[in-house]
């Protein structure tokens, strides 16, 4: 059999027809894209979405009596049911619209921070991307808190057994990514949800690099808040989503104040808006919103157990190319591993093979991925990161290996 030949049920050419992008060329060669890790591409139904959101539906919600107001705020309720739906949150109301996973940890940073006091502890993970870092140390700054730091193996896999020894009953939060952006470990966060619980803190999933690649089901990991972008699941820019347990937002404050998140303003005193709108002031991104509705529609129809292992046999199939090179040396070895594939090689600066790469149209990403503590932990400027999506195939993988082999040959 040809080693090219996908062994798993998951028809990828189907899918590829449905991403426009995927058909142009790049400096007159095929578009080979893998940097999905950074966003993601968009199938047609969700282009199309936007196209007919500005032609025919364009008005504010949740503000007017006139037709375009009722449908525009009609799709926009429909879709947080839809992705409510999708993450098996028990109600819409625990389905928040942020700007994106970084607003959605910002938000919490901000508002359960009001309910902390100095000497509470936070932890988060070696492996974090600035976005799940730096609120948490701004919160500490502003509150006195202190920030703890799950460390890692060389492999890339989370010291549990650190974590366990870390976790007490000052722990008031543990924030943890279900996937890591640069190294693709998957983080056993079930296990620590529930380790977390036992000390009465609660739990922030940062699901960026995760709800794209795997089911995810929050009620049944049990967390307090998860966090994702809609760009990386094949949505559109600015625009993701906080779920966040009912009766945790119910005792928040408000993040921002202004239109939309009130019941009553007086210049004495102003009362809030019931969930989900208590945290979303302002016109948000309605077009964004309706969209990433498309965009989950268009999950939903696929199986993410057979993506899944479609994209884990991308990655082993990469890897065991890539491990024939002399000088590569993989950053991310965990035993349990997402499709994102990260490498150095022995005297060349990742920034040089990823410009020659996509001298011949193939899109990598480059440098330290928004983790600069990881790299400094592996001792490392950062690597060359190929992020594979289920639209990617082994044949892009081979021209891919070919491409890299030839920059090697020039610049090595
Ligand atoms: N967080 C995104 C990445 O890993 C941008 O590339």
């Amino acid at each position: 059999m040809n080693t090219s030949t996908p062994t798993v049920a998951f028809d990828s050419s189907a899918i590829r027809k449905q991403f426009p992008i995927l058909q142009r060329e790049v400096y007159g060669k095929s578009l080979i894209y893998f940097d999905n890790g950074a966003t993601a591409q968009k199938p047609e139904s969700v282009i199309k979405a936007i196209d007919r959101y500005y032609t025919l539906e364009n008005a504010n919600i949740h503000r007017g009596v006139h037709h375009l107001s009722q449908i525009a705020t009609e799709a926009y309720e429909t879709a947080r049911k839809t992705i409510a739906a999708y993450i098996n949150s028990p109600s819409s109301e625990e389905v928040l619209f942020t700007k994106g996973t970084t607003d959605g940890i910002n938000l919490v940073a901000f508002s359960l921070g009001e309910t902390l006091k100095a000497g509470d502890e936070i932890i988060i993970s070696a492996m974090e991307h600035h976005s799940n870092i730096v609120p948490w140390q701004m919160l500490c700054e502003r509150k006195s808190c202190i920030l703890k730091v799950i460390p890692i193996h060389q492999n890339g896999e989370l010291d549990l057994d650190a974590y366990s020894q870390l976790l007490n009953e000052k722990t008031k939060l543990v924030a943890v990514t279900h996937i890591s952006n640069t190294l693709g470990t998957i983080n056993p966060v079930k296990r620590m949800i529930q380790m977390a619980h036992l000390v009465g803190a609660k739990v922030l999933i940062d699901g960026a690099q995760s709800i794209q690649h795997q089911k995810v089901d929050v009620r049944d990991l049990d967390c307090d808040f998860f966090v994702f972008s809609g760009h990386k699941v094949f949505g559109p820019t600015g625009v993701g989503i906080l779920y966040g347990k009912k009766e945790i937002l119910e005792e928040l404050p408000p993040y921002q104040g202004g239109g939309d998140m009130i019941a009553k303003v007086t210049f004495e005193k102003t009362t809030y808006n019931e969930l989900p709108h208590k945290f979303e002031a302002g016109t948000p991104h309605i077009s964004g919103g309706i969209c990433l509705g498309k965009a989950f529609e268009f999950l939903s129809e696929l199986d993410m157990d057979e993506v899944a292992a479609y994209e884990h046999e991308l990655l082993k199939y990469a890897e065991e190319q890539l491990e024939q090179f002399e000088g590569l040396h993989i950053i991310g070895t965990a035993k349990n591993k997402t499709s994102v594939l990260s490498f150095v090689v022995d005297g060349i600066h990742p920034f040089d093979i990823g410009t020659l790469l996509d001298k011949q149209g193939i899109a990598v990403r480059t440098g330290h991925h928004c983790t600069q503590p990881l790299m400094d932990f592996y001792g490392i400027p950062g690597t060359v990161r190929a992020s594979f999506a289920f639209y990617n195939t082994k044949e892009e993988i081979d021209v891919f290996v070919a491409a890299l082999r030839r920059t090697l040959n020039i610049i090595g």
